[in-house]
């Protein structure tokens, strides 16, 4: 199954091609994603690294995407995670560089939030980032989440947790579809 919206398309993890799978492996690796990402660079070899990604993949309460531009090509993950009733958390790496700050990150996770509020019949989708993480807050209320919480951890970085009620999302929805709409 896959998900397309604007220029992106969603493929699940078993779709991913041997040269997507060496970009995964850099995405991971690096040292200023992974720290915007709250994580340790990841040390692990792209063979394992794939093993474990692959069968996580499989667990039922997990629902990560590969993200593909308008010339498929990989350019980062988008996951639900932690999935149980009718709620679940975001996750989101855009891991090249060129596509940050051009509106990949948000399309990527309005094409996901379709299908969770929609098909999958979530209700509620949470996620944590960092008060330093300009980007990805503002791409975060762009598609609607709205901050919960803020608050300094122990290493001194601003935890930011926020939340996306389904209504919240359908209402954004609308606004960014009337504002597309008038620019044609
Ligand atoms: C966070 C992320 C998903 C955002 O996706 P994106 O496609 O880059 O987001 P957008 O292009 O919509 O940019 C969002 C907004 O950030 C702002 N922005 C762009 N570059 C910025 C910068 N360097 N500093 C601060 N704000 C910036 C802009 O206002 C932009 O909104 P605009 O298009 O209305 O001008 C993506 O950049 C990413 O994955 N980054 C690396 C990993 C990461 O931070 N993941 C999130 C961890 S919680």
């Amino acid at each position: 199954m896959s998900i397309a919206l604007g220029r992106v398309r969603l493929r699940p993890l078993d779709a991913l091609r041997p040269e997507d799978w060496v970009r995964v492996h850099q995405h991971f690796q690096d040292p200023e994603i992974a720290h915007l990402n709250g994580t340790p660079p990841n040390r692990l070899p792209r063979w394992l690294l794939r093993r474990v990604l692959k069968s996580d993949a499989r667990r039922p309460d997990r629902m990560p995407f590969g993200v593909y531009d308008e010339h498929d090509d990989y350019i980062g993950t988008v996951e639900l995670y932690d999935v149980a009733s009718d709620e679940a958390t975001l996750g989101i790496i855009i891991g090249e560089r060129s596509h940050w700050g051009r509106g990949y990150g948000p399309e990527a996770m309005r094409a996901l939030l379709r299908h969770a509020f929609g098909a999958l019949g979530l209700n509620h989708v949470r996620l944590h980032t960092y008060g330093d993480n300009e980007r990805a807050l503002a791409a975060f209320q762009k598609v609607g989440f709205a901050e919960r919480e803020r608050k300094r951890n122990r290493e001194g970085r601003v935890d930011v947790h926020m939340d996306l009620w389904r209504d919240a999302f359908l209402e954004a929805e609308r606004r960014l579809e009337a504002a597309a709409e008038s620019e044609t």
